[in-house]
């Protein structure tokens, strides 16, 4: 018998499932999803068997314990398509280990950082080479984006050339990466050459990888045309990253509506962010629209956001991304763009989402969990069903906790959300069956 973890006693939400019920997992992988509790389950197992089971399990989670009600919620870990990590480069911002720690306490298990660091990330080397540091801090598992230009400065390819579709081999020391990043993105450039980007588009189809596209604030629209375009022309997978402007939500809709009859295996994805979503202009006046209200792109009106969660409960919004771009209190006077996001993005969207915008607990883990874990192409996560893996979060989502930058993981300490009182507390992560933050109430 290998590694047991017994999580019980929990309402497990996820993408499919919202019931009351047990888990459990055999070396990081969910084995059994139980109704009810797992003592009492009909797994087919024995009283002795079972009996045997829960005495050699490693760790037992018991979410009802000391509670007349099922207080506690299993969800499965979180999937970020977009954050940033600052390394290599930029250590006074954040680093592998702080970001890592921000995204676990945020109930992420998995996250792609973006290639934006210094150097940029141009290589499957450097990106391996991330990877692997990772790794073996053992907290989430990242996926570092690859650059579509050298060091972005959208003059020639990076390798992509050198990479081979469908590459099966490992990660490893010593070995050449041949195995591509998931995902492609010049972040917050664009590629201003259209050859340039035809270029990169058709690489990008050639190993089957989605292309993140970061559009130009000043006129979303047109910028998500012209990739939109450029996507039906090579037929590859173009992403939309962070969409924060009405007319962009109404183009992608329209688009995808359209793009069934295609036929090039062009496909349109896009993301929003917690803080399009939820926040406006007058926030951003409010903290500074310079400065610690500074984001790319901006803050915008209550129309947008309307818009956003028009989109979201459509479909034309496929995921959740946090954008977590931080930076140090003295970058954020200076008119840095971004703001620190990993570890409110879960509350604040259970908050203004889910408790005050009426989108089902369902539908906002397939948008944060399911749905970013399969456009990425790692089916194996984001679900909680036997054969998944074993990353999760327990959250009590009906606790209120205020954001204090104090406490924050992250070195970033510019989140919007500071000393606002938000719902749904994270009480838990557990990464391929280990508890990887705040380990509560666990039995043995
Ligand atoms: O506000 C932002 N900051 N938007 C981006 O797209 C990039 C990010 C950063 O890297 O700071």
């Amino acid at each position: 018998m290998g590694r047991i973890v017994i999580l019980k006693n929990f309402r497990i939400v996820d993408e499919n499932v919202n019931m009351l019920g047990s888990v459990v997992a055999e070396d990081g992988i969910i084995r059994e999803v139980f109704p009810g509790t797992a003592e009492v389950s009909g797994s087919g197992l024995s009283n002795k068997e079972l009996e045997d089971f829960f005495e050699s399990a490693r760790c037992i989670i018991d979410g009802g314990e000391g509670s007349d009600r099922w207080g506690l919620t299993l969800f499965p870990a979180l999937t970020d398509m977009h954050a940033h990590f600052r390394e290599p480069g930029f250590p006074e911002k954040e680093n592998l280990e702080s970001a890592s720690l921000a995204a676990a306490a945020g109930g992420y298990g998995t996250v792609v950082c973006m290639a934006n660091t210094n150097p940029v990330i141009d290589t499957p080397e450097a990106a391996a080479a991330l990877k692997l540091r990772s790794d073996a801090l053992g907290l989430i598992d990242l996926y570092p984006a690859m650059s579509l230009t050298k060091g972005m400065a959208g003059r020639e390819l990076s390798l992509l050339s050198e990479l081979i579709p469908g590459d099966s081999g490992q990660w490893a020391p010593g070995r050449l990466p041949r195995r591509p990043p998931l995902i492609l993105s010049e972040d917050g450039k664009e590629v201003a050459s259209d050859s340039l980007l035809l270029a990169a588009f058709t690489e990008a189809k050639r190993l089957g990888l989605p292309v993140s596209c970061h559009c130009a604030p000043e006129d979303e629209g047109r910028s998500a045309a012209r990739v939109i375009e450029m996507g039906k022309k090579t037929g590859c997978h173009v992403h939309i990253a962070h969409v924060s402007a009405k007319k962009t939500v109404g183009l992608i809709r329209a688009a995808k509506a359209a793009a069934g009859n295609a036929g090039t295996g062009f496909a349109l994805t896009c993301e929003a962010t917690p803080h399009h979503l939820l926040l406006n202009r007058e926030t951003a006046v409010m903290m500074g629209a310079e400065t610690w209200g500074r984001v790319n792109p901006p803050l915008r009106t209550e129309e947008d956001c309307r818009a956003l969660m028009a989109g979201l409960l459509d479909g034309t919004i496929d995921a959740i991304a946090t954008d977590h771009a931080p930076h140090s209190g003295d970058d954020k006077k200076l008119g840095a763009p971004g703001f620190s996001g990993l570890e409110t993005a879960f509350s604040a969207c259970l908050t203004g989402l889910v408790h005050e915008g009426g989108l089902s607990l369902s539908r906002l883990l397939s948008l944060m969990a399911a749905a970013p874990a399969r456009l990425l192409g790692l089916g194996d996560r984001g679900r909680i069903a036997p054969g998944y893996r074993a990353d999760f979060f327990i959250a009590d989502t009906d606790a209120r906790w205020k954001v204090d930058p104090a406490r924050s993981k992250s070195k970033g300490k510019n989140s919007p959300f500071n000393g606002k009182e938000l719902r749904g507390r994270i009480t838990t992560t557990i990464h391929q069956g280990r508890v990887v933050c705040d380990a509560v109430r666990t039995a043995r």
